[in-house]
């Protein structure tokens, strides 16, 4: 038996065609949808290994930058030592004062949580808290007796002279008041202005009990030092009067490490 012409496969052929040439379609999208995959992969590949260069050369930047930071601050540092060093050589009394006090004033600082920036601050501001006295003539600063009235005025300007000689340089602005303040008291009866209470910047109230701290325990040329057991009374005594109390706090939380702090082997703690 023959099959009728028209009827079974001829019906199913064009479908199989159109079938057929669909899917040669797909395949040819297909293939250029992978080709355009490898293309942007490779161009993808190619951005990501231009960035890790990038990445790489500004990480080098960084470490360039953050090293020349390092060394522009200890040339700060530096430049800052040899000018409390250039004060105290005409003081004779205050040999090594600036460090020891520097170092008093960071335990305390430390003591009472300053934080890092304002710490650089009181370290910049203890270190050159007498730079003025540059503009006190020999006649009055090594005067061995006791000064006249008018020498004592002039003697009494060194924190003004000394906020004068520093406020153009930009980044020592935050060290100014303890330079200008290192001679106030809590209350309020020091000069040059005669602030009170917390007016007083906190790094010139810490100054304060450090300055009073060193003074007591160095040898002077009319006295010799006294233990830091004598400090500690006088500063008790002073608490509330020449002495924030906040910081006398402090002072005494660090008590028992100053010998330590003294010789630079304890003050960061
Ligand atoms: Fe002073």
């Amino acid at each position: 038996m023959s099959e009728p012409e028209g009827s079974g496969r001829s019906s199913v052929e064009p479908d199989v065609q159109a079938l057929y040439r669909q899917i040669e379609l797909y395949a040819s999208e297909l293939h250029n949808l992978y080709h355009e995959q490898v293309a942007t992969k490779s161009a993808l590949e190619k951005k990501l290994s231009e960035m890790e260069l990038l990445q790489q050369q500004l990480l080098a930047y960084a470490h360039d930058l953050a090293t020349s930071h390092r060394r522009l601050q200890a040339t700060y540092l530096a430049t800052l030592h040899a000018l409390a060093n250039a004060v105290e050589n005409r003081d004779e009394e205050t040999a090594g004062h600036s460090q020891r006090v520097t170092r008093y004033s960071l335990a305390l600082a430390r003591a009472l949580g300053v934080p890092e920036t304002g710490i650089r601050q009181v370290e910049y501001g203890a270190l050159l808290h007498d730079v003025g006295k540059i503009g006190i003539p020999d006649a009055i600063l090594r005067k061995p007796g006791r000064l006249t009235h008018e020498e004592w005025v002039q003697m009494r300007r060194h924190p003004d002279i000394g906020h004068r000689m520093l406020q153009e340089i930009e980044f020592l602005q935050d060290a100014l008041p303890i330079v200008r303040q290192h001679h106030e008291r809590f209350d309020g009866k020091g000069y040059p202005q005669g602030l009170g209470g917390k007016e007083i910047a906190l790094g010139a109230r810490i100054f304060a009990v450090a300055d009073a701290l060193d003074a007591i325990t160095s040898d002077r040329p009319y006295r010799q030092a006294a233990p830091f057991e004598r400090a500690r009374e006088e500063i008790l005594r002073q608490r509330g009067r020449q002495f924030d109390p906040d910081v006398v706090e402090a002072f005494l939380g660090v008590f028992e490490r100053l010998p330590a702090i003294a010789h630079g082997d304890g003050a960061t703690g």
